[in-house]
């Protein structure tokens, strides 16, 4: 067996995930704490995770899009989810001891009202160029709505800058399903409710492709700030708001005096950008065709389901070994990641500006964006597995955005080791395999299935078979409607 990290993460995936169910099913699913496994939120700092979900308007759980879709009539998922209820149960006594208590804080309905001005403004922030340097650049202009919340086009990195003309390292991923991801450990041990506890799963979780940020507002500062994104700061941003047409309700939301200050105007937008990113209807419906099937109220296509199966196979895709596919023990949806940083190999992308440098890597979690896990080399090449939800919306795949189509991803997982020289460069009849990461730090790279073949042996899976699991990919789709 391998060692490293990646190694250890491997295994316990692949030994925990089929037993998961069975466990979860035979128990008949336990409620988790309301605050487990949320990377990044106001409400749940405050254990009102089910305040906000209950009001349709955010939540903090990964089980909480059950109580979303009580109110947001996405029904059909709802009974499907017990603990999501008990969840709620537990969070409204707690925000009921707080209206009992003489100096409670805030009550139900004001911490309502709070959470509906913030989303309203943080979804009108969202969409507002006026916050970049250049005036051009929204968060939406790369996460955009109807793909996802990933970019429309298909360029492998976004342009921005005050020019709209720089560009940075990475693809901008999906905005969907992040409630999910932990804060970043390096060595994660799953909840008593998910897994085994006992079993370290590796570096796991945080945001962005390296993980180097735990929560919404700190994440959204950085395209604001990124001089290849919005290019912004402090005080343009504040500047913007005093001009937008929203100012007034800035100041409702905020306090009187919110804009008097760059730096608190700032930290408002992050604030309202984050609790917006938790508007469960909009970024964690549950609301694909594999989300149907798995309430019984869908069926599979014959295609779909050899797809699925595929993907499940421990010794073909083995795909569900790191992007899980069935419900956790507590019946929380799956949300088709375990958010475990891997090094998988990706090719270096050699149209994009940063790699003109031949000595330039992007090493992902030791590095360059990330700093503090510096010269730590069982870091490097390593990036957070991203959610398969909607990645049929995606038009640039993996952290560098070297593909454009889910069947050039499955060539790659299919063949990356049985026919190398179709990925990597062929320099004088060799292949420079793996080249986008220097070989001393090969040890980190991922060797189970399908990745555990050489030259000559036969490709993980064939052409017939990649087709059906595109078609599987195609049933993680939000926004499925029966019949269609
Ligand atoms: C120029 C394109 C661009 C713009 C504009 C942009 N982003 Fe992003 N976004 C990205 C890229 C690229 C990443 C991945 C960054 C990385 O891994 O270093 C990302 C990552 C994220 C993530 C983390 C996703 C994950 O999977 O962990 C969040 C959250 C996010 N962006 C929110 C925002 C918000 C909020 C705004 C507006 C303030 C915004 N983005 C503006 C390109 C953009
Ligand atoms: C060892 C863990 C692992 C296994 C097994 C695995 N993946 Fe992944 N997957 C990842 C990681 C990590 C990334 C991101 C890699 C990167 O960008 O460097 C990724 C990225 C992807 C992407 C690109 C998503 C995006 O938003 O850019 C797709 C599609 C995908 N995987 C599908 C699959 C399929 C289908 C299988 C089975 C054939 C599979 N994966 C097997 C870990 C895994």
């Amino acid at each position: 067996m391998r060692l490293g990290l990646t190694g250890i993460r491997k295994t316990a995936g692949r030994a925990t995930a089929p037993r998961r169910t069975q466990a979860g099913a035979a128990q008949g699913g336990r409620a988790r704490p309301a605050s487990a496994g949320f990377a990044f939120g106001f409400l749940c700092r405050f254990g009102l995770a089910a305040v906000a979900a209950s009001a349709g308007l955010a939540g903090c759980d990964s089980g909480a899009p059950a109580v979303a879709a009580d109110v947001g009539a996405s029904a059909q998922h709802a009974p499907a989810n017990p603990p999501a209820v008990a969840i709620a149960a537990q969070a409204l006594k707690v925000v009921a001891a707080r209206e009992a208590a003489p100096n409670g804080g805030q009550t139900r309905a004001q911490v309502y009202e709070s959470v509906r001005k913030m989303t309203a403004l943080g979804k009108q922030l969202f969409f507002d160029p006026s916050l970049s340097g250049s005036g051009k650049l929204a968060c939406a202009s790369c996460h955009s709505p109807d793909h996802g919340f990933a970019p429309a086009n298909a360029l492998s990195v976004q342009l921005g800058g005050n020019d709209m003309h720089r560009t940075g390292m990475r693809a901008a991923p999906t905005l969907k399903y992040l409630q999910a991801v932990p804060a970043f450990a390096e060595h994660y041990h799953e909840s008593d409710d998910e897994g085994d506890e006992s079993v370290d799963a590796g570096p796991t979780g945080g945001l962005t492709w390296d993980g180097r940020v735990d929560r919404g507002g700190d994440q959204a500062r950085i395209p604001l700030l990124s001089s290849f994104e919005m290019g912004s700061s402090p005080a343009k941003v504040s500047a913007a708001i005093k001009a937008a047409p929203y100012a007034a309700d800035f100041r409702a939301a905020f306090g009187e005096h919110i804009l008097d200050s760059d730096d608190a105007t700032f930290k408002a937008v992050l604030q309202a950008l984050e609790t917006f990113e938790q508007t469960p209807e909009l970024f964690y419906p549950y609301s694909s065709k594999y989300d149907a099937y798995l309430a019984g109220k869908a069926q599979l296509t014959q295609a779909e389901l050899h797809g699925l199966q595929l993907f499940n196979d421990e010794k073909k895709g083995n795909c569900a070994s790191c992007h899980i596919s069935q419900r956790s023990r507590d019946g929380a949806p799956p949300q088709f990641s375990d958010f475990g940083l891997i090094a998988i190999g990706v090719p270096r992308n050699r149209a994009l500006a940063v790699n003109r440098d031949p000595r330039f890597y992007d090493l992902g979690a030791c590095g360059p964006e990330r700093t503090d896990l510096k010269g730590r080399a069982e870091f490097c090449g390593i990036f957070r597995t991203p959610t398969l939800r909607n990645v049929a919306l995606k038009k640039s795949f993996f952290h560098n955005g070297i593909y454009h189509s889910l069947e050039e991803v499955l060539h790659f997982y299919a063949e990356r080791d049985t026919n190398p020289g179709k990925f990597y460069p062929v320099v004088k009849g060799k292949v420079q395999k793996f080249d986008d990461l220097p070989k001393r730090y090969w040890a980190n790279l991922n060797t189970e299935p399908p990745f555990d073949r050489k030259p000559g042996d036969q490709p993980a899976f064939d052409e017939a078979e990649i087709k059906d699991i595109v078609a599987f990919l195609n049933t993680l789709t939000d926004g499925y409607k029966a019949g269609h």
